[in-house]
């Protein structure tokens, strides 16, 4: 029977792309659509098994519509959630469990790869069900900002919000006098080195008493900790270290106190593990487990390219779609996005909106690899220059560019640049094992069998391009 389906179904289909092909004129499709009828009829007769044909032609039909169907709007701002948010079914799933279960979560994933958009689109669906207050930590220079830019997020809470001003009292009585409107400002002018622990104890017993549980959403906690710990100059002091510990102890504290009442959740663009361990305070955050983003698998990302294409009108030829997926290697939703981005603006440009697979290349060198795509992977490097200080960043910039021309990372080449860089206040090894934790926890560098490579095909494409054009090889430099 099969060979009867299959020239029969071809027809099927070519007619159908015809008919999508131009955008269904409606005389078109009709057009289209009796031929197919009668198609479906002559086979009917034919083979006489009309369940058959309706069921092929019905599954070519729902896969037809749900490829046309499915849409996605563009990232507007830094992070998506709702209709922008694309699939990561599974894991706002996951998250949602161990948040039911009670459990404090450090959320780890390599750059770009979501974590802001994962919790605010959980916050976002469990908005009924919990008190979410999201949190971002990214200003914060001290633990007193940080204990204001909780206070803040409580005021859309009514309840909530008269409770938190009872606890700012003093600073609030004072403002009217001084006639300050702004109440970031008065909040701020309530906390100092002395008071923040005791004000924040109190804030965490406010959200306690809520009628519904609290998921509190901590958002670039590290970026935060790493300040107080290096300062301006990258150099960690006894004080420094203290102030760290203060304000990671007493997170701890209360998230002993009030489990099963408040659920924590912790994240953000640098890793927290390397910084904690540089500060010798690990154990601070043992009590949260960890719950990681990966990238997406191809066949999402090229839906997900697919949906975006649905919305804009863009039309991807053949399997333009998977070949832009497959040149990046990793597809971390940041990089998706992006990719979309300067081939939208391409067939918009020349107003074409097909877009043909042997097109693709030239979109990834000359947008994505070019100044403009740089600026977008710039950022990569600031986290890095902030994590590891300007000391020890030329080494690792050296050991990226390595990797990136020579496609590894060799266990003699890690040995050579030891011997060309020295610290005031560690050895090269030392530096060199800090490194490649960071690389490694951030994304960047990932050990196969003995050597380190890129993760990321787009991030080690734009690392050459941007590095690699005098970098001479450490084994050549005879060392
Ligand atoms: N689920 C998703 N659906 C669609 N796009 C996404 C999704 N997750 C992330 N993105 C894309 O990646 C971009 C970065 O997302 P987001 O800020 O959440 O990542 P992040 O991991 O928090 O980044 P950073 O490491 O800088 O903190 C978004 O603007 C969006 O373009
Ligand atoms: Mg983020």
């Amino acid at each position: 029977m099969a060979a009867y389906i299959s020239p029969l179904y071809k027809n099927v289909k070519l007619n159908l792309s015809i008919a999508s092909k131009n955008h269904y004129s409606p005389d078109l499709f009709k057009k289209n659509l009796d031929k197919h009828h009668l198609m479906r009829d002559i086979y009917n007769r034919i083979v006489g098994n009309k369940t058959v044909a309706n069921g092929i032609v019905a599954k070519s039909r729902r896969r037809r519509n749900e490829k046309m169907k499915k849409k996605l709007k563009q990232a507007l701002g830094n992070w998506v959630e709702g209709e922008r948010f694309w699939d990561r079914e599974k894991d706002v799933e996951l998250f949602i469990e161990r948040i039911e279960q009670g459990a404090h979560l450090l959320l780890v994933a390599q750059r770009r790869m979501g974590k802001t958009s994962l919790m605010r689109e959980v916050a976002r669906q469990l908005k009924d069900r919990y008190l979410c207050v999201f949190v971002d930590l990214q200003k914060a220079l001290n633990a007193s900002d940080a204990i204001a830019e909780l206070s803040i997020r409580l005021k859309p809470h009514k309840s909530l919000w008269q409770k938190t001003k009872e606890v700012f009292k003093n600073a609030f009585d004072r403002a009217e006098k001084i006639e300050i409107k702004d109440v970031a400002v008065t909040l701020r002018s309530g906390l100092d080195a002395g008071n923040w622990a005791v004000k924040g104890d109190r804030l965490f017993q406010i959200l306690a008493a809520s009628e519904k549980p609290v998921l509190l959403l901590f958002d670039e906690v590290p970026i935060m900790v790493n300040r107080l710990l290096k300062g301006d100059d990258f150099r960690i002091t006894p004080k420094r270290r203290l102030a760290a510990d203060e304000f990671m102890s007493w997170l701890r504290k209360n998230s002993i106190e009030h489990q099963g009442n408040i659920r924590i959740v912790l994240s953000g663009s640098i890793g927290f593990e390397p910084i904690l361990r540089q500060a010798r305070l690990s154990e601070t955050i043992n009590n949260f487990s960890s719950f990681e983003l990966k990238p997406w698998d191809q066949k999402t990302a090229v839906a997900c390219l697919n949906a975006l294409s649905n919305e804009y009108g863009v039309q991807f030829q053949q399997d333009a779609a998977a070949r832009m997926v497959r040149l990046l290697g990793s597809c971390i939703p940041h990089h998706v996005q992006m990719f979309f981005t300067y081939v939208r603006e391409k067939c918009k440009r020349r107003r074409r909106m097909k877009f043909f697979p042997d097109e693709v290349d030239e979109v990834y060198q000359t947008e994505m690899l070019s100044t403009r795509g740089h600026v977008d992977l710039m950022h990569y490097e600031e986290r890095l220059k902030l994590v590891l200080g300007p000391e020890v960043l030329p080494l690792a910039l050296e050991m990226l560019t390595e990797t990136a021309v020579m496609g590894s990372l060799s266990r003699e080449a890690l040995e050579a640049f030891q011997k060309a860089y020295t610290f005031k206040e560690q050895s090269a090894a030392e530096a060199q094992q800090e490194i490649l934790r960071v690389l490694e926890h951030d994304g960047y560098l990932e050990l196969r069998v003995k050597d380190y490579v890129f993760g990321s095909r787009l991030i080690r494409d734009w690392w050459r391009k941007r590095y690699g054009s005098f970098h001479i090889p450490i084994l050549e430099r005879g060392v």
